[in-house]
């Protein structure tokens, strides 16, 4: 077991889970249980990074768990980053071994950042923005985690970490954390039904879209409105409404459906009403098992509240170790009260 390398990764709650959030990252996590050590965080203290609402922070928390959970996550691989203060702590000591001038240079930084000030309401750009990629180093590095599972656009991120990893070991003296490496496995692209040309996300509103949990009915109905082609010729290749619709097909595991389509494809004979019921009829097969998990969950709210205490507890003692072991580093007062 202890042989076993390890894996963190982290997601942000802010509500729904659609195909996207799992197909792109979900999945991968559950699938990585089977052979490395798995920690992974609901971040909260990340999603007061962008102006948020403080009323729907926590249920948002807790729907995430029980959404992770109803595909496979197992419960005792995941924390709250809130229930464990010393990512806040470790993130403190981090700050000083990372420069302002790389902070204010990160992509996401200035998307983000830019985003708030074109949003056309107050433009408020918190520190806590700018300091969003420190805390990740911290959830990364106060486990130790060899290997981190993360989306193109973490790297980045991946890279600071790695660098405040370097410029601690460098400050004291000895080669105390190992840096982590990023585990980029291919992930499908998935793209919105409604607008092919951008990729799945819940900020472009519900159409674009499909919950994991979402309803058969609309599952189907949403599948069948999927925008395929805005021309209406198929020579001039897939176009990327077409090419979702096959992303998502291999994706849910429709591979016998997959290769036919794809003949049809190259036939020129491709039917789109067709590809589109055996995209959602895989879909509606693939997600019964997780609504059905998911309202046994639900049922039973108080003990799934009870395994993710107790799990962050569990993981907390490992966090509190290396923060002990910081502290000692840093010269930081270390004494038992
Ligand atoms: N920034 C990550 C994202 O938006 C979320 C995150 C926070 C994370 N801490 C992390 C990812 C640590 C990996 C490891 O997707």
């Amino acid at each position: 077991m202890s042989e076993r390398k390890s894996v963190l990764s982290c997601i942000q709650p802010t509500g729904d889970m659609h195909l996207g959030n799992y197909f792109g990252a979900v999945k991968n996590w559950v699938d990585l249980q089977e052979t490395y050590n798995c920690v992974y965080g609901v971040v909260d203290y990340h999603a007061m990074t962008m102006p948020y609402n403080v009323k729907k922070l926590r249920n948002n928390t807790w729907d995430l768990i029980t959404n992770m959970v109803a595909v496979g996550i197992e419960p005792q691989n995941i924390f709250v980053q809130s229930l464990i203060p010393e990512h806040a702590e470790l993130g403190w000591i981090f700050n000083c071994f990372c420069s302002y001038g790389q902070l204010t240079r990160m992509t996401q930084f200035k998307d983000k950042s830019s985003q708030v000030s074109e949003s056309g309401k107050e433009a408020f750009i918190s520190a806590g923005l700018l300091d969003y990629p420190v805390l990740q180093a911290a959830d990364i590095m106060i486990y130790k985690a060899d290997y981190v599972p993360v989306g193109k656009d973490q790297e980045q991120h991946l890279e600071l970490t790695r660098d405040i990893a370097q410029r601690f070991n460098n400050q004291v003296g000895k080669e105390y954390f190992v840096l982590p490496e990023a585990l980029y496995t291919e992930v499908p692209k998935v793209r919105s039904t409604a607008d092919p040309s951008r990729k799945m996300s819940k900020s472009a509103g519900e159409k674009h879209y499909i919950n994991v949990f979402a309803e058969e009915s609309r599952i189907r109905k949403q599948i069948k409105s999927a925008v395929t082609d805005t021309g209406d010729s198929q020579s001039e290749g897939m176009s990327e409404g077409v090419e979702n619709l096959f992303s998502l097909l291999k994706a849910a595991g429709g591979t016998d459906a997959y290769a036919h389509h794809m003949e049809q494809f190259s036939n020129g004979g491709l039917r789109y009403a067709d590809l589109k019921h055996d995209v959602a009829e895989a879909l509606v097969d693939l997600t019964a098992p997780f609504k059905e998990k998911k309202a046994e969950l639900n049922a039973n709210k108080k003990e799934l509240k009870n395994q993710i205490k107790q799990s962050s507890w569990e993981i907390r003692k490992r966090a509190q170790q290396t923060v002990k072991e910081v502290k000692d580093l840093v010269g930081l007062l270390n004494v038992r009260f």
